[in-house]
């Protein structure tokens, strides 16, 4: 096992599949690594370890409250490093055009525990707050926005295709006859108009009621399937030749474009099957790490229960 160095206090954000990610990325001495979700740096301070005082981190988060823990980290870091705040779905691309070239490359994607345990930043619908959900809290579209203008055709939409909420059409059509007489402005309303759209065994059945809604609306204001569909060809750009590529998704609709992904650059030539020869030359650009996505040990699901739905995927590029 890898020596953990640098590791976060208690009430940090816990980097998770430290290890694995790791192993997977093989960081050496000299190398150019970048986390392009750096949250509170758990994961950078490893990688920078491996860095072993030789190489450069280049960090990125949307969240501008990032930039407290990339200070604290900078100060601690033997290697050199520097934050780019933003989206890294635009950020990427931007670095990749003017030729900035990394050897390993991490997205530990979704939301971390700082955002969701802060109140004030609506992402949690176990506490009532004001409705917002913004990662990058300059962006101007905020979950008040989505709840109080979309269309009712539009939250249907979401609610299945992100949250895939089995009541969607109920509960898009309760929040609009709710926001006609009141606009929603407080996470806790709108947790309570969906308990009342659904149907009595809905509302006791396994997980909040409100999970579903919740994810789907957070994924809609931050657009996050967007930024990781941009990212990832970005990032197999900015790649060396063997550089190494590690995503964390934490739901099935991130881990399904990554997994897409993966298998579409590392097949090779895509003729038909009955062509007699290639026509297309296409060369496989990606070999997988592992064929089955890494799944947190039970231990560690033990010790950080949100580590459960994680699933690490890496490849390196051939
Ligand atoms: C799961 S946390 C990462 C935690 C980090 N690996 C650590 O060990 O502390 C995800 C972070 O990525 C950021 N993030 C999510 N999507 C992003 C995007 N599209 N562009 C930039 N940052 C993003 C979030 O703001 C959050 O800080």
């Amino acid at each position: 096992m890898l020596p953990n160095v640098l590791q976060p206090s208690a009430t940090d954000h816990v980097p998770v599949l430290a290890n694995e990610v790791r192993e997977s990325l093989a960081v050496q001495p000299g190398e150019t690594v970048v986390d392009a979700t750096f949250g509170a740096g758990g994961h950078a301070a490893l990688l920078a370890a491996d860095l072993a005082g030789r190489g450069k981190l280049i960090a990125i988060d949307r969240d501008p409250t990032a930039r407290t823990y990339f200070e604290r980290f900078d100060k601690r870091a033997s290697v050199q490093s520097r934050l780019l705040r933003g989206d890294f779905g635009v950020v990427l691309p931007q670095l990749a055009e003017n030729d900035v070239q990394a050897d390993a490359i991490l997205l530990d994607l979704g939301v971390s525990s700082m955002q969701l345990d802060r109140p004030e930043r609506g992402f949690s619908y176990s506490v009532d707050a004001p409705l917002d959900m913004r990662m990058d809290t300059s962006q101007g579209l905020s979950a008040v926005d989505v709840v109080n203008d979309w269309p009712e055709r539009e939250l249907v939409t979401i609610f299945r295709r992100y949250g895939e909420e089995r009541y969607a059409k109920q509960i898009a059509r309760a929040i609009v006859r709710r926001r006609k007489e009141m606009p929603f402005e407080r996470t806790g309303d709108l947790v309570d108009t969906i308990r009342a759209a659904l149907p009595a065994p809905a509302r006791f059945g396994e997980g909040h009621p409100a999970k579903r809604v919740f994810q789907a609306l957070r994924i809609a204001v931050n657009d996050e399937l967007g930024s990781l569909e941009a990212a990832l060809p970005a990032a197999l750009a900015m790649l060396r030749p063997g550089g190494r590529l590690a995503v964390i998704s934490f739901h099935s609709l991130e881990d399904r474009i990554v997994k897409q992904f993966l298998r579409e650059k590392e097949r090779g030539c895509t003729c038909p099957p009955d062509f007699p020869v290639c026509v297309c030359g296409h060369e496989p650009e990606l070999r997988a790490i592992e064929r089955r996505p890494i799944k947190p040990s039970a231990a560690e699901i033990d010790a950080n229960p949100r580590s459960a739905s994680a699933r690490l995927r890496a490849a390196v590029k051939t």
